[in-house]
């Protein structure tokens, strides 16, 4: 099959090969265990990793971290060469002895590298849902990572209650949209940051109000929004220097909630304990499995039931093609993409 690998380290466009590579096969996954920066071969005493299903894809999405893995700044090393790629649609055309009722189903997963979802068969792990009737396969692909990502950073870690001041940066990216949805539907005030009059746009049509960082610091003009008391929080996926200069607008015993690193890690100043502030950390993989799963599940639900009720969609802005993949992550490496970019894959081989 040809799929989109990584050999080295860079920018996607320069970085992304076209590979002729075998398909994974159930004999290839027999031996290899998993951790936090996918499959490993097995270390002494580490059992096989038995909770997968292979996939026929027909649409991958396209996010942040498929430039960083490439770029290798993604916050976990990933052995060279992978298949870029974290979440896709696709139907079950094998699966491990445990998973074998998904057989010829349609689901949306999460696919871990070397096995990336930029390929015409790619292997789900562990969180594995059927797509919803009424979902698109583009809208399948783009909906597990931000819907459930943004629903553990708003509700479980971040408590967003109705009434509160949400402020959301990089709130028209992928991750982002999803925040602003879900705080929206918590029924809080939600103020997006965004760069560009394209994202404020974007943004209040989701119900958000906006601010354009791109015409100048955001800091007093989300204080004089809020009547100079600042939000009650901030769910960041960008954190880097904007993130930290915006908790100059989080109100005393406010909550920052750090979901992603879109503009860099750098260090924490230390003096937020002196506005009593609460650095929250948040991310679905630093969970023992059965409790990650567990999770994924009481999400999945409560994301359902926001579905059906209309007040949740996985936001897709553009469709491209499979051989258009470079030239996409070029777009959203420059950061001008909104919402999530999927892939068609459905015929490719
Ligand atoms: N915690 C988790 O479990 C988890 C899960 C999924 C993703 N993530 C992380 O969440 C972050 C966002 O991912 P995404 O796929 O949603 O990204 P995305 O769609 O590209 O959106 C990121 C947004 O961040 C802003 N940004 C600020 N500095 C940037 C920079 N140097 N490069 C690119 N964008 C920058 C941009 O907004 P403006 O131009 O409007 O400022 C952009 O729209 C990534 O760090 C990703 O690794 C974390």
């Amino acid at each position: 099959m040809r799929a989109w690998r990584v050999h080295g380290y860079g920018e996607p466009q320069d970085q992304l090969v076209l590979d002729d590579v075998p398909e994974p096969t159930p004999v290839d996954l027999a031996g290899l265990g998993m951790d936090l920066s996918g499959w490993v071969p097995l270390a002494e005493g580490q059992a096989p990793f038995t909770d997968w299903v292979l996939l026929r894809m027909t649409a991958a999405a396209l996010a942040l971290p498929d430039v960083t893995m490439s770029r290798g700044t993604y916050p976990v090393p990933v052995r060279r060469p992978y298949i870029s790629g974290q979440e896709g649609v696709g139907v079950v055309v094998d699966a491990a002895p445990g998973r074998r009722d998904l057989l010829g189903k349609k689901v949306a997963a999460v696919c871990i590298q070397p096995w990336g979802s930029l390929a015409p068969v790619s292997v789900g792990i562990s969180s594995i849902f059927e797509v919803p009737d009424g979902m698109s396969d583009a809208e399948g692909a783009a909906f597990v990572i931000p819907a459930h990502t943004a629903y553990h950073a708003v509700h479980r870690r971040g408590q967003v209650q109705a009434g509160e001041a949400a402020a959301v940066l990089g709130a028209a990216g992928g991750l982002g949209s999803a925040i602003v949805q879900l705080c929206v539907a918590a029924g809080a005030r939600v103020i997006a940051v965004v760069g560009g009059a394209d994202k404020v746009a974007f943004c209040e049509q989701l119900g958000a109000e906006a601010v354009d960082h791109a015409a100048g610091d955001p800091v007093p003009e989300v204080l004089g929004r809020t009547g100079g008391r600042g939000v009650d929080v901030i769910i960041d996926p960008v954190q880097g220097v904007d993130g930290a200069h915006l908790r100059g607008a989080l109100r005393v015993e406010g909550r920052h909630v750090l979901c992603g690193h879109a503009g860099g890690l750098v260090p924490h100043d230390p003096h937020f304990y002196l506005r009593n502030h609460t650095l929250v950390g948040t991310t679905l993989g630093g969970y023992p499995r059965d409790e990650m799963v567990r999770i994924h599940a009481e999400t999945h639900a409560a994301l359902d039931a926001l579905l059906a009720a209309g007040r949740y969609r996985p936001l897709v802005t553009r469709t491209v093609g499979f051989d258009d993949v470079p030239a996409a992550l070029a777009d959203l490496a420059a950061r001008r993409t909104m919402g999530r970019v999927v892939v068609d894959i459905a015929g490719t081989r």
